[in-house]
C-alpha cells in the first residue's frame, strides 16, 4: 500500500526524493513525507495531511543540499490521515526517522514497554514504535544495521521499513519481514536507492537487487551489504530490469484511466504477441512450467486473484472449463487462504495479480506451495514476490499501469488465461483442434474489436450523462458476462463513488428484483452469447418494474429496442471473448460518470494501487 523510497549518494537527495514519491504516490495518498540528512548531522523532517502537492508547496526553497533522505506515502492503515501520522515516524531525541509499509500487529504491546519508561509518542500509528525500538538498540551502542535486524525480530506481520540515523548521514538500512511491502534497491554510480517499487528506480537505474523476507540491506553511497534474518552475510547480484519511459506519462488524456482504457487495443496486443500464431493457428507459451504428462495428470485448477484480478480469474474459470476440460474454480484469494483448502500436487494454482504484491493473493500462494501444488502467475510486474514464488510467471506484459483503477491489465489477464487454457487443453488432447483454430483467430480478431468498441466513447458518455445522477446501480449479466458485471459494478463505486452491485441476471427473482423501481438502473450484458434470450426476459421484468435498462447488445441485434432505455451496440466477437469488449464499456461508463460528478479518477478516495497489507 504504502510508496517508499530512500537515496544516498553524491547528488543533492531531496529533488531524487520527490521525484521517486511522485511515482509512487498511486500506492497511497492520505499523507505524505520526507526526511533528508546532511553532512551537518541536521536531521530535516517535513510532514504533510494529504496528497504530494502539498508537500511539494511546504518545501518550497527550504530543502539542504542532503546527501541521502527517505520519503514515503501513506494509505493510513492505524491513525486517520494527518500530519502527525504521516510518515517518517521518529523517535523522542529525533536521532532516527522510518518510513514503513506494512502493520505492526504487536504495536500496543510494544508501545507498552515505552510507556513504562515514560516515552511519549506522536502519532497514533503503528510504525512510530519502530523508531523506539531502533532508538534503543542505537542507545545501547548496537550498530544501525544490526539494530535494524533485532527490531524486526520483535515486529509481529510482514513489513517493509526503510531508516536513516543522525550520526550516519551516508546510510540508508531497510529491511523486509514476512511476504507483504516487497523492497527493491537500485545501483548506480556513486549513489544507490532503495522503493517499495521497481517503477520508480527505473528512470535512474536498471541494474536492481530485490529483497527477500528477513534480509536487511545496509546501504552506502558506494556500497550495499546483505544481510538475512539469523545475521550471516547474504550475496546478492543486481539484475537488470527493463523501462519504457514513455509508458508512464499521461500524454494527450485528462487522466491516466482513460489513456489506460485507449490503451487496450495494443495492450492486448503485446499479450497476444508470440503467444497466438496465426499459421497454423495455435498457441505457444513460454517458459510453462509443468511437462506434459504432469499437465494429463492435473485433476483440477483453483484460480486466485482480488478485486479486478478475481474477476480475471473469474472469467479464467470458464476459459479452463470449456476449452481444457479440467474440472476449475476462481476463488477469492484472501478466502481461499483461510478456508484450510483440500489441495494436492494435481491441482493446478493460478493466481493473476497485475502488481504481483497483493499480500492477500501472497498468501494463498504461500498456502498452494505448502500443498505441493505446480504454480503459474499471471502477473505484470517483472521481479514482482509473485513471481518469485510462482514456478512460473505468464506476463500479461500490457506495460505500467498508473491509475488506481485497473484496466488495460484486465484485459491482458483474460488473454493470457484464454491462451492458457488453450495449450493446456491441446496438450490434454481435451480441446478439438478445429475448436482451438478458431479460438486463436477469434483472439487475433481482439485488438481490432476493442479498438472499434472504444469508437463507441461518445455514444456511452452520453450515456453516462443521462445516469450520472442515480444513486444506486445493479449490473446482470450470465456465464462469461457475470464476472463482467461485477467488474462493472466494482469499477462504478471505486472511481464514481456510486452504490453498485454486480448478479448473475438468474439471481434476481430470488430477491434483488425487489429493489427494482424507477431510481434503480440496470447495466444488463445482453450480448450473443447463446444466453441472450434468457437476459432478453430478465431485462423484460426489470422492465416491467419500471426498472431504467441500460443493454449492451451484439451489433446487428435490435431486439433490445424499445425495451431497454439505452442500448449500447457492441462489435462481434467470439462468444466466450466477449468479456474482451464488454469490458471497456464498464471502463467508459464507470469513468465518464466519475468525472461529471467530479471524482478524483486516477486517485480515488480511501484506496491504494497496491494492497500490501491484510
Ligand atoms: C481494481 O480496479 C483495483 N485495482 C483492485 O481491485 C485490484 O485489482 C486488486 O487490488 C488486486 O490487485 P493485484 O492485481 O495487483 O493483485
Amino acid at each position: 500500500m504504502c510508496g517508499i523510497i530512500g537515496y544516498t549518494g553524491r547528488r543533492p537527495a531531496g529533488p531524487i526524493v520527490i521525484e521517486g514519491l511522485k511515482r509512487l504516490e498511486y500506492r497511497g495518498y492520505d499523507s505524505a513525507g520526507i526526511a533528508l540528512l546532511d553532512r551537518g548531522h541536521e536531521l530535516y523532517v517535513v510532514k504533510v495531511a494529504g496528497k504530494l502537492d502539498n508537500l511539494d508547496a511546504r518545501i518550497e526553497g527550504t530543502m539542504p543540499p542532503a546527501v541521502s533522505g527517505i520519503g514515503h506515502t501513506r494509505w493510513a492503515t492505524h491513525g486517520v490521515p494527518s500530519e502527525a501520522n504521516a510518515h517518517p515516524m521518529l523517535d523522542p531525541s529525533g536521532r532516527v526517522a522510518v518510513v514503513h509499509n506494512g502493520i505492526v500487529e504487536n504495536f500496543e504491546a510494544l508501545r507498552e514497554r515505552f510507556y513504562e519508561r515514560g516515552e511519549r509518542f506522536a502519532s497514533d500509528t503503528d510504525t512510530e514504535v519502530i523508531a523506539h525500538l531502533l532508538a534503543e538498540q542505537l542507545a545501547a551502542g548496537v550498530d544501525l544495521a544490526e539494530a535494524m535486524r533485532l527490531v524486526t525480530h520483535e515486529l509481529a506481520g510482514a513489513h517493509a521499513i526503510l531508516a536513516i540515523c543522525r550520526d550516519e548521514p551516508d546510510r540508508l538500512v531497510a529491511a523486509r519481514v514476512g511476504n507483504a511491502g516487497g523492497l527493491v534497491i537500485g545501483y548506480g554510480e556513486g549513489e544507490h536507492f532503495v522503493s517499495s517499487d521497481l517503477a520508480a528506480l527505473l528512470p535512474h537505474t536498471s541494474r536492481v537487487a530485490f529483497l527477500d523476507p528477513g534480509e536487511i540491506a545496509d546501504v552506502r553511497a558506494e556500497s550495499v551489504r546483505y544481510v538475512d534474518a539469523a545475521g550471516r552475510p547474504v550475496d546478492k547480484t543486481p539484475e537488470l530490469q527493463p523501462y519504457d519511459p514513455v509508458a508512464a506519462v499521461k500524454g494527450r488524456y485528462k487522466h491516466f484511466m482513460l489513456k489506460e482504457i485507449h490503451e487496450q487495443p495494443d495492450a492486448v496486443l503485446d499479450a497476444l504477441r508470440g503467444r497466438y500464431v496465426p499459421d497454423p493457428p495455435r498457441v505457444e507459451l513460454e517458459r510453462f512450467p509443468l511437462a506434459p504428462e504432469r499437465i494429463r495428470a492435473l485433476r483440477r485448477v483453483v484460480l486466485v486473484g482480488m478485486g479486478t484480478s478475481l474477476h480475471a480469474a473469474m472469467v479464467g474459470r470458464h476459459y479452463i472449463e470449456r476449452l481444457a476440460r479440467i474440472p476449475a474454480e476462481a476463488d477469492n484469494a484472501a478466502e481461499f487462504r483461510y478456508r484450510a483448502p483440500v489441495l494436492d500436487a494435481q491441482t493446478l494454482v493460478i493466481s493473476v495479480a497485475q502488481s504481483g504484491e497483493t499480500v492477500d493473493t501472497l498468501s494463498a500462494m504461500d498456502e498452494a506451495r505448502r500443498a505441493g501444488c505446480p504454480q503459474v502467475t499471471i502477473c505484470n510486474t517483472p521481479g514482482s514476490q509473485a513471481t518469485r514464488v510462482a514456478d512460473a510467471a505468464l506476463f500479461i506484459r500490457v506495460g505500467p499501469e498508473i491509475a488506481v483503477a485497473s484496466t488495460k491489465t484486465l484485459a491482458g489477464s483474460m488473454v493470457v488465461l484464454h491462451a492458457l487454457a488453450l495449450y493446456l487443453g491441446r496438450v490434454r488432447g481435451t480441446l478439438d483442434p478445429a475448436r482451438g483454430a478458431a479460438q486463436v483467430e477469434a483472439a487475433l480478431h481482439l485488438p481490432s474489436a476493442i479498438g472499434e468498441t472504444l469508437l463507441l466513447e461518445p455514444r456511452i458518455e452520453q450515456v453516462a450523462t443521462r445516469f450520472a445522477h442515480y444513486a444506486d446501480f445493479l449490473y446482470l449479466g450470465r456465464g462469461v458476462s457475470y464476472p463482467m458485471a461485477l467488474e462493472g459494478a466494482l469499477k462504478l463505486k471505486e472511481v464514481a463513488y456510486i452504490h453498485a452491485e454486480g448478479y448473475p441476471a438468474a439471481e434476481m427473482k430470488h430477491g434483488p428484483i425487489a429493489l427494482i423501481d424507477e431510481r434503480m438502473p440496470t447495466v444488463a450484458i445482453a450480448l450473443d452469447d447463446g444466453l441472450r434470450d434468457k437476459m432478453r426476459s430478465t431485462i423484460e421484468e426489470l422492465k416491467a418494474r419500471r426498472g431504467p435498462v441500460i443493454a449492451l447488445v451484439t451489433e446487428g441485434d435490435h431486439s433490445l429496442d424499445g425495451v431497454a432505455d439505452e442500448v449500447i451496440a457492441l462489435p462481434r466477437v467470439d462468444p466466450l471473448l466477449t468479456p474482451l469488449v464488454t469490458v471497456v464499456v464498464m471502463q467508459l461508463l464507470a469513468y465518464h460518470i466519475a468525472v461529471q460528478r467530479g471524482c478524483d479518477v486516477d486517485q480515488p478516495r480511501n484506496l491504494a494501487k497496491t494492497v500490501t497489507v491484510e
